[in-house]
């Protein structure tokens, strides 16, 4: 079966089944051609609240296919492939986040929606890359444990002026994105402008001249005057910024920063998981009730 066959058959069963696809900004071009709605976390997590379908089917890692659940119990939520992790969610785990706040009775915490559930659950908050600098504003403490990421972590230290307890968690692919990659990007194309996600390093987001989420990038290469982007993130985000800006050129700052998980997501496990209904993503109930409060704090 050719590409369109499997889109067809897909787009009719989904029809068939009341099946709303979501994807996220880092999947296949075949996979975000074919969804109803491809966005950063921000927009997907909202996305998610509002549907009327019957069935959600995730095409992204995970975690936000298990957000997506808390926030829509009622519904039933699919991942085409229950492999496609997030290595930055799994290194924490709930209890070491107890041990944390153990160690920081008086502190609030706030999580990074890249977390399982069971760490979502044990936070006061959860906040996205789209909005963790106001959120971290938004929280009243003088203590402020912030999970999993250092990176996101260390940026929004910096933009908030508050000092936070950070994990030492990261993300493998933003993390291969090392300062002299920018500085060449710029030595080959001096005209353009830089924009980096905030999963960065400090280091590499200092030579940047914009800091955005997947969506928030997307949202700036359409509103600069520039002709040429630097992009410093996961590569899957360049076919979405090439399709609605044709008249712009977008040059990755590293050709090799690929997110597997992400790439997990193929439109044959998408028919595969219409047709079979799999695989069913859903959180203890005593669990998805801890992590909405976080959710629903971020989302209010
Ligand atoms: P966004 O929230 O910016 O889409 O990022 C999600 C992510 O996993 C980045 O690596
Ligand atoms: Fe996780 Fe990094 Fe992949 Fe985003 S790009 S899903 S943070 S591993």
């Amino acid at each position: 079966m050719t590409n369109l066959d499997i889109t067809e058959k897909i787009k009719t069963l989904a029809k068939e089944k009341d099946v709303i696809i979501l994807a996220h900004n880092y999947t296949r071009p075949e996979v975000q051609d074919l969804a109803d709605f491809v966005g950063d976390s921000l927009e997907l997590s909202r996305t998610a609240s509002k549907l009327s379908s019957k069935v959600i089917l995730f095409c992204g890692v995970y975690f936000m296919a298990e957000t997506a659940y808390i926030l829509s119990p009622d519904k039933t939520v699919l991942i085409p492939d229950p492999y496609a992790g997030c290595p930055m969610a799994d290194m924490i785990t709930g209890e070491q986040l107890r041990k944390l706040k153990g160690d920081y009775p008086n502190a609030k915490v706030v999580c990074y929606v890249n977390s399982t559930a069971e760490v979502k659950a044990e936070a006061d908050i959860c906040c996205t890359s789209a909005n963790a600098v106001d959120i971290v504003n938004r929280v009243d403490s003088n203590d402020i444990i912030f999970v999993p990421d250092k990176n996101l972590g260390a940026y929004v230290s910096k933009m908030t002026g508050k000092r936070l307890i950070l994990w030492q968690g990261y993300c493998p692919i933003h993390a291969m994105i090392k300062p002299e990659d920018i500085l060449r990007a710029k030595q080959e194309h001096p005209s353009a402008k830089v924009v980096v996600h905030p999963e960065c390093s400090l280091d590499v987001i200092a030579l940047a001249d914009a800091v955005r989420s997947t969506s928030g990038m997307l949202r700036y290469v359409k509103e600069t005057d520039a002709r040429e982007f630097i992009i410093g993130t996961e590569s899957g985000i360049l076919y979405r910024m090439k399709k609605e800006n044709p008249e712009k050129q977008f040059f990755p700052v590293r050709r090799d920063t690929i997110c597997v998980n992400m790439k997990k997501i193929t439109l044959e496990k998408i028919l595969n998981s219409l047709e079979k209904d799999e695989h069913r993503v859903t959180v203890p109930e005593d669990v998805r009730i801890r992590a909405l409060k976080s959710i629903e704090r971020m989302l209010m």
